[in-house]
């Protein structure tokens, strides 16, 4: 893609490929929600390509190996797997520190009650705070009220809660709410994460993109939050970056400490990855984790500094963003390799934010929903 087949930094110098930290498994793309802003790629994988829970078992095993920690078990919906606890328990025997991630559809008390010993820690996705919110957001009538139920099980039992709140323009307003919601079902923990506009989201650009005065707002009550909840539950934000100065470092720097592996077992860099034309992903039916890891040309894209445009190659911030988001960079540039357009230094961001500004202004509110095409779903 970018000519470079060992990652160099700005010098030229051969960089030393770290160990990931943490993997995404993705068990499968079904979900009975249809959330517009769904992180899973627009074209979704076939159910009956699905990993097994016994190649699951086997990539833990070699995840574990090769350095990997934790393992998020996601989606779509994990409960959508029949077999969620026999997966659970490879990832267990694996020895990972299990973070289930589930709208909590599909759960019921007995099927919690199995995973209890297996999962280490339930994270719950929020999409409004209230039925009528949350059941439009998600496309789904009555989430609101099972997805309480579930938190209600959740605490039962004593699984350690986070609760995952989208935010978006719809129900930004709301933020303070949902923190107070996640004070009432004693969360450890709540994610406050503000819609990345790639995938369906940016599909949905119109309907969900913050305004200015939002995303300003949210800041304030975030940092008020903090100050009030400090020792009792922690707050972790994810702005709009849009509205930002600079970009974040995705992923804490491509192909650094993180990996996702999809429902048919292609291993990304990022949940995203795949929007981006031109890389090539490797399949962990076919290869080693780590050798995809270490040598993977996807992986290797990315990495170390050499490949970084102007103005970050020159820029102070180089090794603090790595440039920002690649696929944001690809959705909006139509470039892999340029500099995230979120970053005030971009030549393209003076056109994103007046873009972002007309389109938060947008009286358009109708949703496109993720759906799974019906030859997808056998
Ligand atoms: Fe980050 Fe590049 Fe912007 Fe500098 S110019 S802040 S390295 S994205
Ligand atoms: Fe892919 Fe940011 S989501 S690099």
């Amino acid at each position: 893609m970018n000519g470079q087949s060992l990652p160099r930094d700005i010098q030229g110098n051969p960089v030393r490929v770290g160990l990931p930290i943490a993997m995404l498994a993705e068990l499968t793309h079904r979900c009975p929600l249809a959330c517009p802003y769904c992180s899973n790629p627009v074209e979704l994988a076939r159910v009956a390509e699905e990993l097994t829970a016994g190649e699951w078992t086997a990539i833990f095993r070699q995840a574990a190996e090769l350095g990997v920690l934790q393992v998020h078990l996601s989606g779509g919906e994990p409960a959508s797997r029949r077999d969620l606890s026999e997966i659970a328990q490879g990832a267990r025997d694996a020895g990972l520190y299990v973070n289930l991630i589930t709208s909590g559809i599909g759960l019921t008390e007995a099927r919690l009650r199995e995973l209890d010993g297996l999962v280490d820690h339930v994270q719950l996705s929020l999409q409004g705070i209230d039925a009528e919110m949350a059941d439009w957001i998600s496309g789904y009538g009555g989430s609101f009220s099972r997805k309480m139920q579930v938190a209600h099980w959740i605490g039962e039992i004593g699984f350690p809660l986070t609760l995952n709140a989208v935010v978006h323009r719809q129900n930004l307003d709301r933020l303070p709410e949902m923190i107070a919601l996640a004070e009432r079902l004693g969360c450890r923990r709540i994610e406050v994460a503000t819609v990345q506009f790639h995938g369906w989201a940016n599909l949905n650009r119109r309907p969900l993109m913050p305004t200015p005065e939002q995303a300003q707002r949210a800041r304030e009550v975030v940092n008020e939050a903090r100050d009030r909840l400090r020792g009792r539950m922690v707050i972790d934000y994810v702005p709009a970056d849009h509205h930002a100065t600079f970009p974040k470092s995705c992923m804490g720097g491509w192909g650094s400490t993180g990996l996702n592996v999809t429902p048919d077992g292609i291993v990304l860099p990022c949940h995203a990855a795949q929007t981006i034309s031109g890389l090539e992903f490797e399949n962990v039916r076919d290869n080693s984790l780590d050798r995809i890891w270490r040598d993977g040309s996807a992986f290797n894209a990315f990495r170390g500094t050499a490949w970084l445009p102007e103005p970050c190659a020159s820029c102070e911030r180089r090794e603090i963003d790595f440039g920002g988001c690649r696929c944001q960079a690809m959705a909006m540039a139509n470039d892999p390799a340029a500099t995230d357009p979120v970053c005030s230094r971009s030549p393209l961001n003076a056109r994103l934010r007046a873009e972002a500004e007309a389109e938060a202004s947008s009286d358009d509110i109708a949703l496109v929903y993720r759906r799974m095409s019906k030859e997808k779903r056998t």
